[in-house]
């Protein structure tokens, strides 16, 4: 996860408690015993240069690069807010399951075989059956490290046939692959990309209430995980 304020209610939910990181990375590992499971929830701190929750890819790489050394999860989720749109009808507070694969849509590398390379397509558990049972949307997630959307970007949107948007997904699935560590992304609505409202204004308005629905429904992905197989799901 990126933000604290996406986490808390998590954490305070699991009782989770604070595990020792990994010097000098700025990574917050906190831990929690579940149904006799075993969860790592690992957030990527705050920069120490700016001050501020270290969102977007090249920390969520160290961070879960650094996590798989050292605990070799069974399974990886990247969970975390997203904007949405309205003409895939995302509505504020919708909780999405990644579906199919993940990809980036602000790595556009116009050179023979560098294309694909930039956009991904990292692949994701297939959780269709587990969406459908506990009333969570599917789709494409799609990556990048800005909160707006450009016209490029939005190109390449389109072209993904993505309907969530984040800063960090397909960066923690690029390490789950090398990995060959089982991945999902689980993601809350703050806002919608396509609506006249700026987009930081709704993530500012959204943020706690969309936290707390993802609060909630990772708790029931968690939940419908635990007892399965990872060979079932696949
Ligand atoms: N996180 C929350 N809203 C987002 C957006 N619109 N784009 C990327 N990441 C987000």
């Amino acid at each position: 996860m990126a933000m604290e304020a996406e986490a808390s209610s998590l954490l305070d939910s699991l009782s989770a408690v604070v595990v020792h990181g990994t010097p000098p990375l700025s990574v917050k590992w906190f831990s929690a015993e579940r149904h006799g499971a075993e969860l790592l929830v690992a957030l990527n701190g705050r920069d120490r240069r700016f001050g501020v929750d270290s969102i977007g890819t090249d920390a969520a790489v160290l961070n879960t690069y650094a996590v798989i050394e050292r605990f070799h999860p069974d399974v990886v989720v990247s969970a975390g807010t997203a904007g949405g749109w309205r003409r895939s009808g995302g509505e504020i507070g919708d909780v999405y399951v990644s579906d199919r694969h993940v990809v980036h849509h602000d790595r556009r590398i116009d050179l023979p075989g560098f294309s694909e390379y930039g956009i991904g397509r990292y692949p994701v558990l297939s959780l269709q059956n587990m969406a459908a049972q506990l009333g969570l949307k599917i789709g494409i997630v799609t990556t990048g490290n800005s909160l707006d959307e450009s016209e490029p970007d939005r190109r390449m949107i389109m072209a993904s046939g993505a309907v969530v948007k984040d800063m960090e997904a397909a960066s923690v699935a690029y390490v789950c692959l090398q990995m060959s560590t089982p991945f999902v992304a689980v993601k809350a609505v703050t806002d919608l990309v396509d609506d006249h409202t700026p987009t930081a204004e709704q993530f500012n308005t959204n943020l706690t209430m969309a936290s707390r629905r993802l609060s909630e429904e990772l708790l029931r992905v968690i939940d419908w995980l635990i007892p399965r197989e990872l060979a079932q799901l696949d």
